[in-house]
């Protein structure tokens, strides 16, 4: 069975701090580097909160508990509580030392305002896994050393009970902060017999305990790690992605992709509530997922095939739609427009994957007047225009320095500003449908599928609207 397999890159590099690094490692961020202890958990908790929302999925994943110690450790669990309620999630705290200090009563302040329970020690359900399907473990963090203390010996054997199942899906998944709690900082799990998180979340960097860590998902976060402490201490990290607070060290578990599997919940596709012409159709709908906020949702699959029928698809962008086709544009020596000379039947694909809905359009492709080609053009940013000359799309070149060669050259020609002339060999196409088809994604499989073909009826073109098995 096929499995996909990510690595993030130099997993094995990263480094691992000890104890006395971390803690001085704080120090200095607290002191010379000018932060607060509020700030480094804010950012810490936040990050805890968006690893934990990274892997464990809302919907799947909804009610969390967080058991949270005494000290930092269990502060950064607060402050997950009330980031995890922000994202959705059902977070119930269990917090039986409390500190009697402002930054922690402040927290409890603001989880009691969204009326997050707090659930006493002795009123913890005899079973975990019938209320939970995340629990985090921010009992104790990188300065705790000796043995655990009541409740939280207790608190930590019901842990390990429970991560002994196993990886099944009949438990909940235990999401350790900083350091698996009653593991050894630098040593780890030392007699083998401790906690087994399936969720490691390192903060600033992981500690030598985190090399033992065998579970599925190691985190790192902590988005605030200055040069200073990088170049002091050799820190090599991951880069963060994106705007992410969190970054996976090593590797990701695979995934059967035969697994992946959802189950659709969307309003029905009925026949007496679609449009009789299928271009409003799909307007409405392309509007529903303009005005969703989906991330180009214009983007579609093109299908081509040459003379002797061999297909190949790409992504091309929808430029516009109304009832003569849908357009694109490209390079008119491209391998798509090379298979369109020989073959001009096409076909396109938009997949909404947020809305369970996709359509398919299927027809004949001419390429659009010159004139229409000229002035979307000149529409486009000057160097997505001198982009287009640069590039002899699909051809074969001998290194990236090539086309930015080319790029450089064009930008010197037209430093002066003036316009830039449309090459012959760039162009739009549009695709005349003969067929569409509206696809919702539905529960169970029953999908809704509603294909559109045209019929004549007394001399003139109807769309004839069929509903196809899913
Ligand atoms: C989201 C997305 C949008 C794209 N839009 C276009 C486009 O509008 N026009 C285009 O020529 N290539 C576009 N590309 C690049 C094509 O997928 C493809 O690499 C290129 O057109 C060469 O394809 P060909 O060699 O089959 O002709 C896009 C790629 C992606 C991933």
């Amino acid at each position: 069975m096929a499995s996909l397999t990510s690595y993030a890159s130099a997993a094995a590099e990263v480094t691992h701090l000890s104890q006395q690094d971390a803690a001085e490692i704080d120090e200095q961020l607290m002191g010379a580097l000018g932060f607060s202890v509020d700030q480094l958990m804010e950012l810490a908790g936040l990050s805890v909160a968006a690893a934990v929302a990274e892997v464990y999925k809302l919907g799947e994943y909804t009610r969390v508990l967080i058991i949270c110690g005494p000290g930092n450790n269990g502060g950064d669990g607060l402050v997950a509580a009330r980031h995890l309620y922000h994202f959705g999630y059902r977070p119930s705290v269990c917090y039986p030392k409390r500190t009697p200090k402002p930054l922690y009563s402040s927290l409890v302040t603001q989880l009691e305002s969204l009326a997050i329970p707090f659930v006493p020690v002795e009123d913890l359900p005899g079973n975990l896994s019938e209320e939970f399907n995340i629990i985090i473990d921010a009992m104790f963090g990188f300065s705790f050393h000796g043995t655990p203390r009541p409740p939280f010996d207790d608190l930590i054997h019901r842990l390990v009970s429970l991560s002994v199942i196993g990886n099944s899906a009949k438990r909940p998944a235990i999401v350790s902060v900083d350091i698996p709690s009653g593991w050894h900082v630098e040593e780890g799990n030392a007699n083998g017999e401790g906690l087994k998180p399936d969720m490691l979340v390192s903060l600033t960097a992981p500690k030598l305990c985190a090399r033992k860590f065998t579970g599925p998902h190691h985190f790192l976060g902590g988005r605030f790690v200055p040069p200073p402490i990088l170049s002091k201490y050799g820190l090599n990290l991951p880069p963060y992605p994106g705007t992410s607070m969190c970054v996976r060290i090593g590797k990701a578990p695979s995934v059967d992709i035969s697994s992946l599997r959802e189950n659709y919940i969307s309003p029905e596709l009925l026949e007496k509530q679609v449009m009789p012409d299928p271009f409003d159709q799909f307007i409405r709908w392309f509007d529903e997922a303009v005005t969703a906020g989906l991330r180009e949702p214009n983007a579609m699959a093109l299908t081509t095939a040459n003379k002797e029928g061999k297909p190949s698809s790409r992504m091309v962008l929808l430029k516009g739609v109304d009832k003569q086709g849908f357009v694109w544009y490209t390079n008119y020596g491209s391998q798509k427009a090379h298979d369109l000379s020989e073959n001009p039947n096409a076909a396109l694909l938009l997949y909404w994957n947020e809305m369970n809905r996709q359509v398919r359009v299927e027809g004949s492709v001419q390429k659009v007047p010159e004139e229409e080609s000229e002035k979307y053009f000149h529409s486009r940013p000057r160097g997505s225009q001198l982009g287009a000359i640069a590039s002899k799309q699909s051809t074969v070149i001998a290194g990236r320095e090539v086309l930015q060669q080319a790029y450089k050259e064009l930008e010197q020609k037209y430093s002066d500003g003036s316009m830039v002339p449309k090459p012959d060999y760039w162009g739009g196409y549009r695709l005349t449908p003969k067929l569409f088809e509206f696809w919702q994604g539905q529960k169970s499989r029953l999908h809704d599928r509603l294909q559109y073909s045209p019929r004549e009826v007394d001399g003139s073109t109807v769309w004839h609207i069929e509903r196809l098995c899913p």
